[in-house]
């Protein structure tokens, strides 16, 4: 059984994943440092967890679109005297259509949340989550970093960095105590979706939030984590069989998933 860190930084915890993942460690005992843009929903969270759980809750406003925002984030950190041992790279949003029409300006910011601010704020806490003794690294990608999608294309490359990346840094940490893992959820009620303008999104197999964060502290609780957790079976076996047939095939599959067919 996992000791409970002692405080954690979750992005995106304004909703979804990232509000479900501060509850569960305030539950636990543990202080949580709320990153998003929407002040509104930070404090009232914040409030919440503070009254049930007799935890710090720190709401921390920012846009991590925004150049330099995992640095500014780790400014504020010490500037609140926050000493963190966690971190849940959660924060990101989707884009659809084809490339070729896509706005540049939600490319651009796409890979600053999905890519940049992840890649920025895991480099800048690791060496402090390292030397931590119950540190944990989550980061949230998605059943579509499995495979290449057509128009969804850039979010499931974004989510594709980031598994490689984490279960790199899972094999470059063992033996420490961090525990780190890659979360893919398949698709989930949260508010995805109304951010992304789409449904295309939607593919797999749909589970509630609860559900998906609970196969997270599963699976930190273990001695030893999986490098990276594929959440529901169905969406397991999808991932595996997408390995095993030629690209041309997933693909032509993947975009009849997305209605992408032209
Ligand atoms: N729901 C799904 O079906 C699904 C499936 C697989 C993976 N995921 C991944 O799960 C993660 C969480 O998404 P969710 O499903 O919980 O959706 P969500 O309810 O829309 O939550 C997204 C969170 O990211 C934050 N965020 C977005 N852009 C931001 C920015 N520029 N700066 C700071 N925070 C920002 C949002 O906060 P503000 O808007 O307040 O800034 C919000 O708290 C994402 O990485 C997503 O790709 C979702």
């Amino acid at each position: 059984m996992r000791a409970a860190p002692r405080c954690v930084v979750i992005t995106g915890a304004s909703s979804g994943f990232g509000a479900e993942f501060a509850r569960r460690f305030a539950a636990e005992g543990a202080d949580v440092v709320l990153v998003a843009r929407r002040r509104d929903r930070l404090e009232a969270l914040a409030a919440e967890l503070e009254s049930r759980h007799g935890v710090r809750a720190t709401p921390i406003v920012l846009d991590l679109a925004a150049p330099a925002a995992a640095a500014a984030l780790v400014d504020e950190l010490a500037a609140q005297d926050l000493t963190v041992d966690g971190l849940i790279a959660n924060a990101g949003f989707g884009i659809d259509g084809r490339f070729a029409e896509a706005d540049p300006a939600r490319v651009s910011a796409l890979l600053a949340v999905n890519v940049v601010a992840v890649t920025e704020l895991t480099r800048l806490l690791l060496p402090r989550l390292l030397d931590a003794p119950s540190g944990v690294l989550v980061t949230v990608t998605s059943t579509a970093a499995y495979q290449p999608i057509p128009t969804i294309a850039l979010y499931a490359a974004s989510k594709s960095y980031v598994r490689s990346l984490t279960e790199a840094l899972w094999h470059e940490t063992r033996g420490s105590g961090l525990r780190v893992l890659a979360l893919a959820p398949g698709p989930s009620e949260t508010e995805f979706f109304s951010a992304a303008g789409s449904e295309r999104f939607k593919v797999g197999q749909t589970l509630p939030v609860p559900t998906v964060v609970d196969a997270a502290m599963r699976e930190l609780d273990k001695g030893a984590p999986r490098p990276s957790r594929i959440v529901g079976w169905r969406n397991a076996a999808v991932a595996g069989a997408n390995r095993l047939v030629p690209t041309r095939v997933s693909l032509a599959a993947a975009a009849r998933a997305t209605g992408a067919t032209r």
